[in-house]
């Protein structure tokens, strides 16, 4: 890459992005990307400043389930909230499995979509009130979603409000060895630009760090179908924070120089 630094493998390069993250869910609900029908969803990109691709697969929001979600998703106590649910395929498995799930998008064509597969799920956005605050077992942050608004510690600090004592968020973190990033980034789709938004990237080695800023322990990352997921709880639920993957020692890594100089 030509466009990188490199930054220690800490939560330095994860900071507050200049832009609002109010802009975030205008933006998904304008592609298009999340409307039933949607056609060549794997040309989606999400692309930094720099031109770098950064973990997108509008295809699979309208799929079923993937098998490594479903087993991840196994041991899940309800009532699970879906946070920026897209159309609300993993909502969808686990009422299905009995688990009392609710999805909450932004987006009006998710939350359609999401209901049209049978899928609980609620027009509203990650930052402002929800239903049932502090009462929910489980909180998802799926497929990226970590990276809404290009502040995880203060999403995570938003889902500590929404958890139920004794609850938990399960989150989908970057393979080992990838690069944390905050940044602004678009969503490019057969010709379509959307404007840039604030979005980041946490691989697995600093969720430790993220995680610790917002008041959570790591209890585990959990490697499933070449992705990763971690089962972060707050720290003052724990008796004994488990040593982790993710609480080693930080690498150090690359971070897009461009996005820093664009920031
Ligand atoms: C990467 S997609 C999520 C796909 C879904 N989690 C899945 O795994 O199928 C991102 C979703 O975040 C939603 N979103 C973005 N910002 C949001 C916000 N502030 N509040 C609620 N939803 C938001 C978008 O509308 C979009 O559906």
């Amino acid at each position: 890459m030509t466009d990188v630094a490199v930054q220690s493998g800490t939560t330095t390069g994860i900071g507050p992005s200049p832009s609002a993250p109010e802009a975030v869910p205008g933006i998904f609900a304008a592609s298009g990307l999340l409307a039933d029908g949607a056609r060549r969803l794997g040309e989606a990109r999400l692309r930094t400043r720099g031109g770098h691709d950064l973990p997108f697969s509008a295809a699979r929001w309208h799929a079923p389930a993937a098998r490594e979600e479903v087993e991840v998703l196994a041991g899940v106590r309800g009532p699970v909230l879906d946070l920026a649910c897209g159309p609300g395929r993993l909502v969808g498995h686990l009422v299905k499995r009995g688990v009392v799930a609710v999805g909450v998008d932004a987006a009006p064509d998710a939350v359609a979509a999401a209901h049209r597969r049978g899928a609980p799920a609620l027009l509203g956005d990650v930052w402002h009130t929800l239903p049932l605050e502090g009462s929910w077992q489980t909180v998802l942050l799926f497929d990226g979603n970590i990276g809404i608004g290009a502040r995880p510690s203060d999403l995570l600090g938003r889902c500590a409000q929404l958890l139920a004592p004794g609850g938990s968020v399960l989150a989908e973190v970057g393979r080992p060895g990838t690069a944390s990033v905050s940044t602004d980034a678009r969503i490019e789709w057969c010709g379509w630009r959307s404007p840039w938004f604030p979005w980041a990237t946490v691989a697995a080695e600093d969720i430790g760090a993220v995680a610790r800023a917002a008041g959570f322990g790591v209890l585990r990352v959990q490697e499933a179908g070449g992705r990763s997921f971690a089962h972060l709880t707050p720290v003052a639920e724990l008796d004994v924070l488990e040593p982790d993957v993710a609480e080693s020692p930080k690498e150090r890594r690359e971070m897009l120089a461009s996005d820093v100089a664009a920031a």
